[in-house]
């Protein structure tokens, strides 16, 4: 044990190296392919930066073209994974429905169980997940409702065909607002990728051993679940509800977040990297307002927001810890005004974080990173005899 170095929560190794995201924590920068967040979320669509984050470089017109039909021609599922729906309790969340999908999704597409088969096979099964992914998103969401599934309407873009899939009805036409179109495709460039984050952290793993690309996303989906993680979203907005219906009394949700015997955290606050600012919370925040504006919402908790961010940044607590609102702070509260339920909050993060996932995957592939093994340090027992409780007498 004396040549393990324990950093129990990977707080200071570092698992690869990387050329996809550039993160600087101190500075709040982040960047991918050196291009800068601010950029991509205001001159990009997602599905450019999807193809910048998996293939390298922003897509030609052609290119691009090209990337979006071959996706587009992927969006059906298979027939009986419709039927597998059925077996899922309407309250089931649909995380947990997604990523058992997607793991699903290797038993129609058995090759991609083939660590060794050619880039071109490969291809295609990213394609198959950035095209189906949205579709088994709605369809969790429709199961829930008891609704018919909708079918994907290949005339459309990428997001309006989601938000068609999640919000129409076979009974009447459904008028995509452009606005939430606009709206969706920034929230979700601004997920797109994160470096070694938990969930990225987790498809590298899982890819590690030569476990199929479905496997390996649907680690991420799951790990992504998690309130620390992805599931913050959906949490931060729980915590707003709770304060507004307890009166509105931040300093007593302040106190008890400080307060060391109490395992209440503020949800969407803190960040493992970033100890000045998230340069995408800083985004979403002046989005909030814009878009909240343009869908004609009125939100109490986005007021409830503001000044638990206030109370806050002012009070020596978060001060000290370099604690400051993350992305999943005000996300929340934009979907929330665009129509969205809460359980499906986390199931927007995985959809925008997705193209970042398949990016790590392949580049860890494409590197031959060995299969991931930490070490630990034993604290069990030591050796002993295997006698019985009343054999000892
Ligand atoms: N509220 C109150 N105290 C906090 C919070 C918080 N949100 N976050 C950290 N702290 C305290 C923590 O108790 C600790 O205090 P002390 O040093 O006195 O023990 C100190 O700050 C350092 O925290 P840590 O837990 O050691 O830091 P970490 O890097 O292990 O955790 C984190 C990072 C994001 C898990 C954590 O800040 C947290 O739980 N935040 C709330 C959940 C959240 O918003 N998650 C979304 C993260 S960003 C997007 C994403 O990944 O999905």
């Amino acid at each position: 044990s004396g040549l393990i170095t324990m950093d129990v929560g990977f707080k200071n190794t570092g698992s690869t190296t990387s050329n996809i995201t550039f993160l600087d924590g101190e500075k709040g920068i982040l960047r991918h392919r050196g291009y800068s967040i601010e950029d991509l979320a205001e001159k990009a669509s997602f599905v450019e930066v999807a193809y910048l984050l998996i293939y390298g470089h922003l897509p030609s017109t052609e290119e691009l073209d090209a990337f979006q039909s071959e996706i587009r021609r992927h969006t059906l599922v298979h027939e009986n994974i419709k039927d597998i729906f059925q077996g899922f309790p309407a309250s089931a969340h649909p995380m947990g429905v997604l990523s058992s999908l997607v793991t699903t999704l290797s038993a129609f597409h058995p090759e991609s169980l083939d660590p060794h088969r050619d880039a071109e096979a490969v291809n295609l099964t990213i394609i198959r997940l950035l095209a189906k992914i949205p579709t088994l998103a709605a369809w969790s969401y429709k199961n829930s409702q008891g609704h018919p599934q909708l079918y994907p309407d290949n005339k459309l873009g990428y997001v309006e065909n989601f938000l068609k899939m999640m919000f129409g009805l076979p009974t009447e036409e459904y008028n995509i607002d452009p606005a939430l179109v606009e709206a969706l495709d920034k929230l979700l460039i601004l997920h797109a990728d994160h470096e070694q984050n938990c969930s990225a952290a987790t498809v590298r793993v899982v890819g590690s051993s030569e476990a199929s690309l479905y496997a390996s996303i649907s680690g991420g989906i799951n790990a992504l679940w998690g309130g620390l993680h992805g599931g913050a979203n959906q949490k931060v907005i729980e915590m707003l509800e709770m304060i507004k219906a307890d009166g509105g009394d931040i300093q007593k949700y302040i106190d008890k977040a400080k307060d060391p015997n109490d395992p209440f955290r503020l949800m969407g606050f803190g960040h493992r990297v970033y100890k000045n600012f998230d340069p995408r919370a800083k985004i979403i925040k002046k989005y909030c307002d814009v878009v909240l504006d343009k869908l004609g919402v009125q939100d109490q908790t986005l007021d409830i927001a503001k000044k638990l961010e206030e109370a806050a940044l002012n009070d020596e607590y978060f001060i000290n810890r370099k604690l400051f609102p993350n992305v999943d702070f005000y996300s929340g509260i934009i979907y929330r005004a665009m129509g969205f339920p809460v359980e499906m909050f986390t199931v927007l993060f995985a959809i925008g974080r997705l193209p970042g996932w398949i990016a790590q995957w392949k580049e860890s592939r494409e590197m031959k990173q060995a299969i991931s093994r930490p070490r630990q340090i034993y604290t069990g027992p030591a050796l002993r005899p295997l006698v019985r409780e009343e054999e000892a007498v």
